[in-house]
C-alpha cells in the first residue's frame, strides 16, 4: 500500500496524474493539497471523490503546519504544485517565487523530518532555456530566462541539494510541453481549441516558428510512474514526446482538427524574452525502458474531442476571471 501526497492535484497533470494512479494501482492512498488557485479546479476529480481512498485536503504548500501535520502519514510525495504559466510570472512573478521555491522549501524540509521513502520534484524542460541546434541533457547547465523558468529552476537544484545534504531520496523529472484534458484555457493548445470552437481569433506570438516539444499528459504520468519504481535517487530525468512543432504546425492542426479557417490566426506582439525553441535528450530513459506511448496525431484528435465534449467545463472558467486576463493582456 502506497500512501501518496499529491500536491496541486487539482490543477491540469496532477488530476490525470491521480486518474493515472488509481487506474493503474489497486492500493493506493491519495492526499491531495492543493490551494485551489485559479488553476485549480475540483471538477477535475469528480469521479473520484468518493473514493475511500482519496482525500482533497484545501491548502497551501507555504503553510508550514499543515505540511507537517500531512507529512505525517506519507510514503511518497510527488510536487506537481506550483504557479506554472509564462506570461503571468511576467506580470506578477511573486507567486511564483513564493509557491515554486519556498513551498518546495517547506515540503523539502517536511519529508526529510518524517523520513519519507520518495519525493518527486517536478520539474520542466524550461529550466535548460531555449538551446537553437541540438538537445539538452540532464547534466547541461540551467539557463532559464522567465520568472517561471528560474523559480522552477531553484525548486529543482533545492531538491537536489536535499538528496545531497541530508539523503532525502529525491528524483526530479524535467518534461517538455504537456497537453491532453483539463488543462487550463490560457496555455498554447487549450486555448486555441477553445477559442477556435467559439470563432474567436488564435494569438500567436510572433512570428509562431517557436518550437517545444509536446508530450500527451498521460505518457507524462506514465513516465512519473516508472521513475518512481526504476529511478535512481539524486537523478534528474529528461522526459519528452520526441515530437518537436512550432506554434504555426501546432495552430493548423487545430484549425483543421475542427474545420476552422485559417483566417482566425492572428499575429500579436511576442512575449517578453519568449524562449525560441525547447529540446530534450531523452535517452537516459529511453534506456532504461521508457518511452512514449502515444502517437501524437492520435492524442491530439482525443484532447481536441474531449474539449468538444466538456464545453462546460471550460465556458465555465473562460466567462469568469480568465476573461478579464485575457482581455487586459492580449486586447483581444
Ligand atoms: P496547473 O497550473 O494546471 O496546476 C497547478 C496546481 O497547483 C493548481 O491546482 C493550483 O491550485 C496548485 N497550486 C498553486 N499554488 C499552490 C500552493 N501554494 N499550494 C498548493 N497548491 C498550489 O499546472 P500544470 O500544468 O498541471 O503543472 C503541474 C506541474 O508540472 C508544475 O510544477 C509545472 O511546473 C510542471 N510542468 C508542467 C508542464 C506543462 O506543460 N504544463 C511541463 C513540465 C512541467
Ligand atoms: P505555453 O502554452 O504558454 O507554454 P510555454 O511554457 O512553453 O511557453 O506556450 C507554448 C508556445 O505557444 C510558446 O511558444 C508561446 C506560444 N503561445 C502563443 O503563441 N500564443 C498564446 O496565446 C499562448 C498562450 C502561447
Amino acid at each position: 500500500m502506497g500512501r501518496y501526497l499529491i500536491t496541486g492535484g487539482a490543477g491540469f497533470i496532477g488530476s490525470n496524474f491521480i486518474h493515472y494512479l488509481f487506474e493503474k494501482h489497486s492500493d493506493v492512498q491519495v492526499l491531495n493539497l492543493d490551494k485551489l488557485t485559479y488553476a485549480g479546479n475540483l471538477e477535475n476529480l469528480t469521479d473520484i471523490e468518493k473514493n475511500p481512498n482519496y482525500k482533497f485536503v484545501k491548502g497551501d504548500i507555504c503553510n508550514e503546519p499543515l505540511v507537517e501535520e500531512l507529512m505525517q502519514d506519507v510514503d511518497y510525495v510527488v510536487n506537481f504544485a506550483a504557479e506554472s504559466h509564462v506570461d503571468r510570472s511576467i506580470g506578477s512573478p511573486d507567486d511564483f517565487i513564493k509557491t515554486d521555491v519556498y513551498g518546495t522549501f517547506v515540503l523539502l524540509e517536511k519529508a526529510r523530518k518524517y523520513g519519507i521513502k520518495k519525493f518527486i520534484q517536478i520539474s520542466t524542460d524550461e529550466v535548460y532555456g531555449s538551446i537553437e541546434k541540438g538537445s539538452f541533457v540532464e547534466t547541461d547547465p540551467l539557463m532559464p530566462s522567465s520568472p517561471y523558468s528560474a523559480s522552477k529552476s531553484g525548486a529543482d537544484r533545492l531538491a537536489y541539494s536535499y538528496f545531497v545534504t541530508y539523503n532525502l531520496p529525491v528524483i526530479i523529472t524535467r518534461c517538455s510541453n504537456n497537453y491532453g484534458p483539463y488543462q487550463y484555457p490560457e496555455k498554447l493548445i487549450p486555448l486555441f481549441v477553445t477559442n477556435a470552437i467559439e470563432d474567436k481569433k488564435l494569438p500567436i506570438y510572433g512570428d509562431g516558428k517557436n518550437v517545444r516539444d509536446w508530450i500527451y499528459v498521460m505518457d507524462h504520468c506514465d513516465a512519473i510512474d516508472f521513475v518512481m519504481q526504476q529511478g535512481v535517487d539524486g537523478e534528474i530525468y529528461n522526459i519528452g514526446g520526441n515530437n518537436e512543432r512550432n506554434n504555426l504546425e501546432i495552430t493548423e492542426l487545430i484549425l483543421k482538427g475542427l474545420g476552422k479557417s485559417k483566417e482566425l490566426m492572428t499575429y500579436v506582439k511576442d512575449r517578453p524574452g519568449h524562449d525560441r525553441r525547447y529540446s530534450l535528450d531523452c535517452t537516459k530513459l529511453n534506456q532504461m525502458g521508457w518511452l512514449p506511448k502515444y502517437l501524437f496525431s492520435d492524442a491530439m484528435k482525443l484532447t481536441i474531442e474531449w474539449y468538444k465534449n466538456n464545453l462546460e467545463w471550460w465556458k465555465k472558467i473562460k466567462s469568469g476571471e480568465y476573461l478579464d486576463y485575457y482581455k487586459k493582456h492580449y486586447g483581444l
